[in-house]
């Protein structure tokens, strides 16, 4: 059985790709410290696989504990690399903390992977890297922008680091998945989201308002050039991500890829509109949702949707959730937490 390091494994992506590894008959061992998730997320794995995945609780910036790791567990067969910090504000305020925690962790991993043969490396990236690109949908080949915020800056240094890394390192091969907007969770509601405070990215603030935890939606300005006048992203269901990962690791262990760095793009192809979202979970939750319009928030881009014919043709993957299952998955899931806790 092939041996998977999950980093990050207990948050919200890496914890429904721990998932999809157990179904398609990975071994996984998580690396996580916990400062974004928690080891209740273990028994949810464990609910819906019946499996339970190695767990070792460390912190990638302790550059001894990561070489300890590292010489205890010397014959895996590949890594998947979620472990960072993600919010952009917070970026902003502290951008030290971010180059250490999403660039220095990466170069430690990189260190001690780079002496052991032929390890497959899969890197989460964002779509964040093309700003407001031009061409839409966004191809992988569209110019990267000027980051806006360290968080970004971060995604757009790995993916340098990656590239200079395989082009020395004989053996090493990676591919960076660009991930569209992640939303939605588990469909047995076991794992799920988990913002900690007031969330910032839309579905968890939709959810928290119609559970009452938040008073109200600001929808962030309706006078941008679209078809309702609000920001267009591109919504994935987690579950269809994390299933991309499989299918990246698959492409890497069979070694059918043909270039030693490789970039898809993670959407659904499908740009929906802030509108749009909400219209969504007023179907499938059946309740009106408390919203306002207000200003714009500083550094939106207008839209932004994915062009996933590469993901498509030469993964052989693409998403099949729709709007509406994502939205229904994030809603049973937020109901679910409120009453257990
Ligand atoms: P998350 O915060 O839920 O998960 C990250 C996990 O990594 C957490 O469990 C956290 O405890 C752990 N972690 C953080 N720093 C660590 C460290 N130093 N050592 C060990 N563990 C550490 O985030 P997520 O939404 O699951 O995102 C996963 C990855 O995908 C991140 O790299 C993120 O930047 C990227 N990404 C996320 C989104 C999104 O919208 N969620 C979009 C694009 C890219
Ligand atoms: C945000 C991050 C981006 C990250 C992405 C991951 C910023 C500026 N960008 O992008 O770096 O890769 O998450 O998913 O934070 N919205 C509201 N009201 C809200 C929250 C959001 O109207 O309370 C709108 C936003 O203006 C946007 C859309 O909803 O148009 C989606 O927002 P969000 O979930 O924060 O994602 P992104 O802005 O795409």
């Amino acid at each position: 059985m092939k041996r998977i390091v999950v980093t990050g494994g207990l948050g919200y992506i890496g914890s429904h790709t721990v998932v999809e590894l157990q179904l398609a008959g990975f071994e996984v061992i998580i690396i996580d410290n916990l400062s974004n998730s928690s080891k209740d997320v273990l028994k949810g794995i464990v609910n819906i696989t019946q499996k339970e995945p190695t767990f070792v609780e460390l912190d990638l910036r302790d550059k001894q504990a990561t070489i300890s790791f590292f010489t205890k567990y010397d014959n895996i067969d590949g890594i998947i690399h979620f472990a960072a910090s993600k919010a952009v504000g917070e970026s902003v305020v502290n951008p030290l903390l971010y180059y250490e925690n999403n660039v220095t962790t990466l170069i430690t991993i990189l260190q001690q992977i780079q002496k052991k043969e032929n390890i497959p490396f899969i890197f989460s990236s964002s779509c964040t890297v093309y700003g407001q690109a031009e061409q839409m949908p966004i191809p992988e080949n569209a110019p990267i922008q000027q980051a806006y915020s360290p968080y970004g800056n971060t995604k757009q240094i790995g993916e340098e680091i990656l590239l200079d890394t395989t082009k020395a390192v004989n053996g090493l091969q990676v591919i960076s998945l660009r991930y569209f907007n992640p939303i939605g969770a588990h469909p047995t509601a076991e794992i799920g989201e988990l913002p900690i405070g007031v969330p910032q990215n839309l579905v968890p603030f939709i959810t928290q308002t119609a559970i009452g935890l938040r008073k109200e939606l600001a929808v962030f300005g309706n006078d941008y050039p679209t078809k309702d006048g609000t920001c267009i992203r591109d919504y994935i269901h987690v579950v269809d991500l994390a299933k991309a990962h499989v299918i990246a690791l698959k492409r890497l262990l069979s070694k059918t890829n043909t270039e030693s760095f490789e970039v898809f793009n993670i959407g659904t192809g499908k740009g929906s509109s802030v509108l749009e979202v909400i219209e969504s979970f007023e179907r499938v939750s059946k309740q009106k949702l408390n919203y306002s319009i207000t200003s714009r928030r500083e550094g939106d881009v207008v839209a932004a949707y994915a062009n996933t014919t590469k993901a498509n043709t030469i993964l052989g993957w693409r998403a099949i959730s729709s709007l509406d299952e994502a939205m229904l998955s994030a809603w049973n899931w937020e109901q679910k937490i409120r009453k257990t806790n």
